[in-house]
């Protein structure tokens, strides 16, 4: 599960603004569950159901799909597809909106939709009952409020802009009564869960709102654990999500010929190299798939490492490698260049490296990929990212775990290096055919124990 923020409060407190801000601020996905109950109300509304009649609602409710997804970085709902965002905002909807979340069968429709984007994004999340119904494992509660004057001031202002004639004393009574409903209604009442902390805003800028939510946020065990360079990955992942369907290799192109006799030859005389040198192990050799377009996904430990891995693989392998090491001096560069190394920048956001992994991957090469990103010195496997689990989803390619052993920091002739391959990991096997926040966490989790598996 992500890291569930789940924000309720009385209307007119300013829900969707700050939890908008707040989740930009934190890098996740914003959740307006009132567009939810928007899209049931225009549904109905578009079939001519009287949404008085709950009986009609619920059976309006069949064959409906109600999909929640992100454009731009802003919610969208699809209602069977129709992208039906700006045709919810108008008065009658939100008077259906009112009424049909009345309705227990709505409720419970959107139950599921709700737990599942909870379940597999970091989110933050604003209705009436998330808190209390919704989401009560959440790890953060919010009730956000002001007091019933300052929201109806909020209101009357926003109202005078649109050259609106109430007056503030009708906006008032409009506010209490809207209270009093959701206060009052039978199912999933509004109610401040137990666990929530409140926010009162009355006298607070919409930045101290803001700010409190994502100090919430940060006090939480699960997201004191996040970086920041995480987060960056998880807006990357969700810009790449928009961009980049899946594309499966179709492991039909072969290595030129030429490279591959060549590859083949070569391997066996640099092996012999680093077997004099070294005192090299290899386990599991039986794992390494016999073609091209596999992801190797190794712990890191020296720039020695995609030659270790390569050693055994019998197609010319890729690797990504740091920026940095392609300016050293244009020996190195060379070098590393024939060893298949192109460069990423790293924590850019930046998606070209994506795409040139894919193509290595489609050219029929294996491509060899550090998931901690950083060598680990004292051999302890790090935190990884996410790249290698997108990589492999989108290609829809196999990932070879593997683990490269030895003691001490630094490589020195004769020392023991024992690299272990592991079974191959098929994101085709695991059902994972998506490139959703939910698929790259699944898989990366297995990868990074499969890998946790062979470092001793
Ligand atoms: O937040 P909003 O104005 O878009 O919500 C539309 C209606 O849906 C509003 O009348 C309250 C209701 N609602 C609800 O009952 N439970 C939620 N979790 C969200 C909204």
């Amino acid at each position: 599960m992500g890291l569930n923020i789940a924000l309720d409060g009385p209307s007119g407190a300013g829900k969707s603004t700050i939890a908008k801000l707040a989740a930009k601020k934190m890098g996740f996905v914003y959740v307006d569950t009132g567009a939810l109950y928007r899209s049931i109300a225009y549904n109905a509304l578009t079939k001519g159901v009287d949404l008085d009649d709950a009986q009609a609602v619920t059976a309006s409710l069949d064959g409906l799909d109600l999909k929640l997804t992100y454009i731009d970085g802003a919610q969208a709902v699809l209602a069977n597809g129709e992208n039906v965002s700006d045709k919810i905002r108008t008065p009658e909807v939100s008077m259906g909106a009112s009424k049909v979340s009345a309705i227990p069968a709505v409720r419970e429709f959107l139950l599921d939709t709700q737990r599942n984007i909870a379940r597999e994004n970091d989110i933050i999340m604003d209705g009436r009952d998330i808190g209390t119904v919704v989401l009560p494992d959440a790890q953060v509660k919010l009730f956000l409020t002001a007091s019933a004057e300052e929201r109806a001031n909020r209101r009357f202002k926003e109202l005078q802009e649109k050259g609106d004639p109430s007056t503030y004393e009708e906006v008032l009574a409009d506010i209490n009564q809207r209270d009093y409903n959701d206060t009052h209604r039978e199912i999933a009442p509004l109610k401040q869960a137990e666990d929530a902390q409140v926010i009162d805003s009355t006298s607070m800028t919409i930045d101290e709102v803001v700010d409190a939510i994502c100090k919430a946020a940060e006090q939480s065990d699960g997201s004191k654990k996040k970086s920041d360079d995480e987060r960056q990955l998880k807006r990357e992942e969700r810009r790449n999500r928009e961009i980049m369907p899946i594309h499966p290799i179709s492991k039909t192109r072969k290595i030129n010929p030429l490279r591959q006799a060549f590859y083949s030859g070569f391997r066996p005389l640099v092996r012999f190299i680093f077997k004099c040198h070294f005192n090299m192990v290899f386990e599991g050799v039986e794992n390494i798939p016999t073609d091209g377009g596999n992801i190797f996904a190794s712990n890191h430990r020296s720039y020695g490492d995609p030659v270790f891995i390569a050693l055994m693989t019998r197609v010319p392998i890729s690797y990504m490698a740091k920026e940095e090491l392609f300016k050293h001096n244009i020996f190195f560069t060379a070098l590393i260049k024939a060893f298949g190394a192109f460069p990423v920048v790293r924590g850019s956001g930046d998606t070209k490296v994506i795409d040139t992994s894919i193509e290595k991957l489609e050219s029929g090469r294996n491509l060899v990929i550090f998931p901690e990103g950083t060598r680990s010195k004292d051999g302890k496997l790090g935190k990884g990212k996410n790249g290698v689990a997108l990589i492999a989803t989108v290609a829809q390619t196999k990932v070879v775990p593997v683990g490269i052993n030895f003691e001490g920091e630094k490589l020195s002739r004769k020392k023991k290096i024992v690299v272990r391959y592991g079974k191959p990991i098929d994101p085709k096997e695991l059902g994972i055919n998506d490139a959703s926040t939910g698929s790259i966490k699944k898989i990366k989790k297995i990868i990074m124990e499969e890998i946790s598996s062979l470092v001793y």
